[in-house]
């Protein structure tokens, strides 16, 4: 799945403990659904959300979402659990497994092996669920261009800023904003930049994890618009309020989408015009060459696949 895969700009947290909340995601216009069996699920509950989950993926209406569980992360008891369960009771109505707080190159492929085992024994085709990595520490974070690269299935590494920040020991107890006291930056830049690049690497979407205030909608439109300049594919939504700010921010404005399809108009209409033997042509006072149009290329294809 290349960085141009499933859409995946707002992607909503539905606890699976909740049929209430399994029922209304379906009507609402998140591009992706993650149903959570992990930190949203008191341990008492994970047994009957699993079931939850299963009766909401085979009976429910995700027409148009991308559809994930989050299972628990390998320090507890109950992922494979989780994997088989929900695997077995929704393999075709399942596009990811999305594993938490992943730390080495073996919980990938400890998944990717479980994965293939259920694919054959249900006669699913072998490699069609995905995984999406959640990256949550330190050691996961230098490790991650080996968990990037740890399978086919791989098709996202997503940021989960509040346990990083929490395994890190930052001082600071609100989610995706600055730490108070750190006034020489962004303390997340190089967090985010290094996950962006090792999913560029494998050519991997990559996704920006929760902001809290869930009320703050410009808190959330502040800290979303930083990971969507920086190219991210877009980002949680724990809110439904959430969901349209996400949607809008992780697609390119009107004006630069327009741009960005008249430079690729531009572009082969001279190029060929001149035989081919061009490089680099005007469009107005701006001069283009092949970097431009790839550049372009990036707006419209994101543009393109937000219905633009
Ligand atoms: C999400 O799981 C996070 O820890 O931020
Ligand atoms: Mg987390």
């Amino acid at each position: 799945m290349g960085a141009l895969g499933r859409p995946r700009r707002s992607c909503l947290a539905v606890p699976g403990s909740s049929t209430k909340m399994l029922g209304k995601a379906q009507g609402l216009a998140a591009d992706q659904v993650f149903l959570d069996l992990e930190d949203s699920v008191a341990p008492l509950a994970k047994a009957d959300a699993r079931k939850n989950i299963v009766a909401a993926l085979t009976e429910g209406d995700w027409a148009g979402k991308t559809r994930v569980v989050r299972v628990n992360d390998l320090t507890t008891p109950w992922t494979y659990r989780d994997v088989i369960d929900i695997v077995e009771g929704a393999g075709t109505h399942l596009d990811a497994i999305m594993l938490p707080k992943v730390q080495t190159v073996a919980h990938v492929q400890w998944l990717d092996l479980l994965l293939t085992q259920i694919e054959k024994t249900l006669g699913l085709p072998v490699g069609g669920i995905g995984i999406e990595a959640q990256i949550e520490n330190a050691r996961g974070l230098v490790n991650v261009d080996d968990i990037a690269g740890a399978s086919p299935r791989v098709e996202t590494i997503i940021f989960g800023p509040a346990d990083f920040m929490a395994s890190i020991n930052m001082k600071s107890l609100v989610v995706g904003e600055q730490p108070p006291g750190y006034d020489v930056g962004d303390a997340y830049h190089y967090i985010l930049s290094r996950l962006l690049m090792a999913a560029r690497a494998h050519d991997l979407q990559v996704i920006d994890g929760p902001y809290l205030q869930i009320r703050d909608v410009d808190g959330f439109r502040r800290v979303a618009g930083r990971s969507a300049a920086l190219g991210y594919d877009g980002k949680w939504v724990l809110h439904p309020g959430q969901i349209d700010a996400a949607n809008e921010l992780f697609s390119p404005d009107q004006g630069d989408y327009d741009h960005a399809e008249l430079i690729l108009d531009a572009y082969d209409y001279y190029t060929s015009e001149a035989g081919g033997r061009l490089g680099a042509v005007m469009l107005g006072d701006e001069m283009i060459d092949e970097a431009s149009r790839k550049m372009a290329l990036v707006i419209a294809g994101k543009g393109r696949a937000a219905g633009m």
